[in-house]
């Protein structure tokens, strides 16, 4: 297996790279995924017709700092013009690569024909595609989609192979349909076949939780890339786990300390990148902790708490309360 795959002329680390989620995956989120080796990010989706209409959070989500390259700003919309107009504004952030959602299930988005609901006109997929590889230049496109519309209408591998006619430079596939949303489970059929119908690079996608997911889906479906959403919530540590696995190195994962002390950085970090005050940047801080307390004795009471913390100290005394309770428990049980 080579170690790097190319998008366009940009080079990436064949080992897994963090699946854009908006309201999730913001800078501080990537930044700690890239500090413990996601190959590649991707910003939260940002409509095109707004960054057209000078939305004020444009420059918020499309910046992309030197920390976080490899790096795609990604965009959704179903109109080739305003795709075409927003790809050269987005330009001016110099992402490296420039990716659009054709998967995203919500009502708000699809209702607007964009997103997922491009899956059900392949056509104007194609069309919001060429517009936006001619307005980017030496910038690669890359699309991501999803295994097709419903159970009923499954059409990955014939949609990639039109984006691919169009100029994508790369497809993701997450192996679900609109209609399944998150629930059930991914095919990684589907993200085989798309392997199957194109030659430019494909990210596989849908529920990598471990390193041995991860080898799955890069051994069954001989997919370039691997992309993870959920399984990173609360676990940068994923991308290190993955990087060692496919390098034939011993992982061993980080204890509750380590695991508390790189909550504390990744709040520290949503603290210092927002504009908010401290209590308000702590709303955002909020899941984030709640995610690293998972699985744990007591966890469900402590993420509770953790939906109230409203300053870093008392986050901090959190922690290090959680960190007792798991000392105790262990002491209760020998
Ligand atoms: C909270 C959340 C936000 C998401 N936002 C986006 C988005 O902005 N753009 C996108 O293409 N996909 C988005 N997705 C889909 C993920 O990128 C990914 O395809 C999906 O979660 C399946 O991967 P997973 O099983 O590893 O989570 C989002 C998913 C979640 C859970």
């Amino acid at each position: 297996m080579n170690d790097t795959l190319k998008i366009g002329e940009v080079t990436i680390e064949r080992t897994a790279a963090l699946a854009p989620m908006a309201g999730v995956a913001d800078r501080a989120y990537r930044l700690m995924s890239k500090k413990y080796g996601a190959a590649y990010v991707i910003s939260e989706m940002v409509s095109a017709k707004g960054i057209c209409y000078n939305d004020r959070k444009t420059a918020e989500l499309c910046t992309v700092t030197d920390e976080e390259r490899p790096m795609a700003v990604q965009l959704f919309g179903n109109e080739p013009d305003f795709m075409a107009e927003a790809v050269k504004i987005v330009l001016d952030y110099s992402p490296d690569i420039i990716d659009i959602n054709m998967g995203c299930p919500v009502p708000k988005v699809v209702g607007t024909g964009a997103g997922s609901a491009l899956m059900k006109n392949v056509k104007l997929a194609a069309d919001v595609v060429e517009a936006a590889v001619k307005a980017a230049g030496s910038t690669p496109v890359t699309v991501k989609i999803r295994s097709g519309w419903s159970a009923d209408s499954i059409n990955a591998p014939e949609m990639a192979k039109a984006l691919e006619a169009a100029g994508a430079a790369a497809i993701a596939v997450h192996g679900r349909t609109r209609d399944m949303f998150y629930s059930g489970e991914s095919s990684i059929d589907v993200v085989k076949a798309v392997k199957k119908a194109v030659s430019v690079p494909v990210i596989g996608n849908g529920d990598i939780i471990n390193a041995d997911s991860c080898v799955k889906m890069y051994r069954e479906t001989c997919c370039d890339l691997v992309m993870i959403g959920r399984g990173s919530y609360g676990n940068p540590f994923i991308f290190q786990e993955i990087a060692a696995k496919l390098h034939g190195k011993i992982y061993t994962p980080p204890d509750l300390e380590e695991k508390m002390k790189v909550m504390l950085e990744h709040i520290r970090l949503i603290l210092e990148l927002s504009e908010k005050c401290e209590e308000l940047a702590m709303h955002e801080a909020r899941k984030h902790a709640a995610w690293y307390m998972n699985g744990y004795y007591g966890s469900a009471k402590f993420r509770g708490r953790c939906y109230q913390l409203s300053s870093y100290a008392e986050a901090e005394a959190l922690a290090a309360e959680f960190i007792e309770l798991q000392r105790q428990h262990k002491i209760n049980k020998m």
